[in-house]
């Protein structure tokens, strides 16, 4: 069994030959900042370091979050007199095992296996996108149970005579797509039309929808045909209708409860036929409190609401992942490097997940193509993921009122806290701070550095302003 390209940092010769074995491509590095410039341009399966360095040498390279950059496990190649708990010292350090000499074919043989048998098949190979057998008609990629859930209305809404539709969501949760694919589960051969109600005057919206006659109005040289007539037996989609002006609010409600309308300027009742389906991204209760929004016609609008929750949210986090993977894979903004950028490394997944997504699943989408247009090498890494620091900083001074980012915020706060709290019990002692936190010393190096943690915010002394620092991605 062989591994495809490992990365060893080693000038002895016995070392070599046995990494040789075990490699179809192997590749030397003189030292550390080299290995890892290599291990940047060809995506090892393993990082080997060798005993060449005395064992403080290579503690102080697992200590440091340099490892983390290799984006690859890493073994040590020890001396064959290394103490054992030296091993287990490593081990313990992040070392995914410790062969212990040049000829210890044994322990090679193993670490192979476990790596081969961790890489079944390319990700982009194996990965389904989406969680129901509607992926065709609702390109709605995520398997949260928020996805899920969204999902799941969506085909009680499109299979039922529910009509009007709302859906709602902050910016960017996807309101559109939920909309669109209500209607291609519905009655996909028919008229899609859509409305932002927040880009028009009342009277061009009115006329918009309604059409008009001739005449009616200066400028209404010819007949309109309005959108409610032109969708036929197709849907309307009214977005953001929070913004529709009140007198207008009273006419779309007629047209929910008659289903009849009339063409400004005119005298005839036409049927609507069509579903209509809108969106907000305001709580529409809260606008009928504010009196801004009739609540005769949210009740009316509210009849099976689709909620798409926020990105941040713990029922929806986990679709981050899946999210970036598959915009590494569809993105379009680089058709030069279509089909080579194939994946993402776990450590800018990880950094996806902890950002508060103020702009939600539009706002993921321009970090990634963001990321394709910088990266250089096939996997998208840490250094390509640039979240814009206004956002970041908006969304980390966010504490909105909704309970999914109280939540969301405690969690990382939570985080700092219990680090804080592990280094000020083992007086700053990182090794015991790991263990009592459950993780590798790497990890609680690579969180100090993460969190901005300084040696002072840890001591005994220091109260537990800490956790309101800025989380950093
Ligand atoms: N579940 C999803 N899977 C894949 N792409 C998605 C998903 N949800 C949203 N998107 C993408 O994110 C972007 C924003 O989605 P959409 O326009 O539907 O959001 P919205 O809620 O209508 O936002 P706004 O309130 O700002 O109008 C679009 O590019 C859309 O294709
Ligand atoms: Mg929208």
């Amino acid at each position: 069994m062989q591994l495809t390209k490992t990365v060893a940092i080693t000038k002895d010769a016995t070392t070599q030959n046995l990494l040789r074995k075990f490699s179809k491509q192997l590749f030397l590095a003189d030292n550390l900042s080299e290995a890892i410039d290599i291990c940047k341009s060809v995506t090892p399966e393993l990082v080997i370091f060798d005993s060449q360095f005395d064992n403080s040498r290579i503690e102080a390279f697992f200590n440091s979050s340099n490892h983390e950059s290799f984006n690859a496990p890493v073994a040590v190649i020890t001396k064959a007199e290394t103490q054992h708990s030296q091993h287990e010292n490593f081990i313990e350090m992040g070392a995914i095992g410790c062969i212990k000499g040049p000829h210890d074919y044994l322990e090679m043989e193993k670490i192979t296996s476990r790596l081969k048998n961790n890489h079944k098949k390319p990700e982009s190979e194996t990965i389904d996108f989406f969680a129901c057998e509607h992926a065709a008609e609702a390109s709605m990629v995520g398997k949260s149970t928020s996805t899920i859930n969204a999902l799941k209305m969506i085909k009680m809404v499109a299979q039922s005579q529910c009509n009007p539709v709302l859906v709602v969501g902050e910016t960017g949760t996807g309101k559109e797509i939920a909309a669109k694919a209500i209607h291609n589960i519905k009655h996909p051969n028919e008229k899609f039309v859509a409305i932002n109600c927040a880009a028009l005057t009342a009277n061009l919206l009115e006329s918009e929808l309604f059409g008009h006659v001739k005449g009616s109005f200066t400028g209404a040289d010819k007949e309109k045909i309005g959108l409610l007539e032109l969708a036929g037996n197709g849907t309307v989609f009214m977005d953001e209708i929070s913004e529709m002006p009140l007198e207008l609010q009273a006419k779309i409600l007629r047209v929910l409860q008659e289903k009849t309308f009339r063409k400004v300027g005119g005298i005839t009742d036409l049927k609507c036929n069509a579903t209509i389906i809108a969106s907000s991204n305001r709580n529409l209760y809260k606008e009928t409190k504010e009196k801004r929004f009739r609540s005769d016609l949210y009740y009316r609008l509210n009849i099976c609401p689709i909620k798409l929750a926020p990105l941040r949210s713990l029922n929806r986090n986990e679709d981050i992942e899946m999210l970036a993977k598959y915009f590494v894979q569809t993105s379009t903004i680089c058709p030069d490097k279509k089909g080579k950028i194939k994946s993402i490394t776990k450590m800018a997944i990880e950094a996806l997940s902890k950002h508060h997504w103020p702009g939600n699943i539009r706002e993921l989408k321009n970090v990634i193509d963001r990321a394709i247009l910088l990266e250089t090498t096939e996997k998208i890494g840490m250094s390509s993921i640039i979240i814009d620091s206004e956002e970041m900083q908006e969304s980390n001074e966010q504490i909105a009122p909704n309970a999914d980012n109280v939540i969301n915020f405690s969690l990382s706060k939570a985080e700092k806290e219990l680090i804080a709290k592990a280094l000020r019990q083992t007086s700053g002692q990182k090794t015991r701070a790991a263990s009592l936190l459950g993780i590798t010393r790497a990890t609680l190096y690579a969180k100090l550095k993460q969190y901005n943690i300084e040696k002072d915010s840890y001591s005994n002394n220091r109260s537990e302003e800490l956790c309101d620092q800025p989380v950093t991605v």
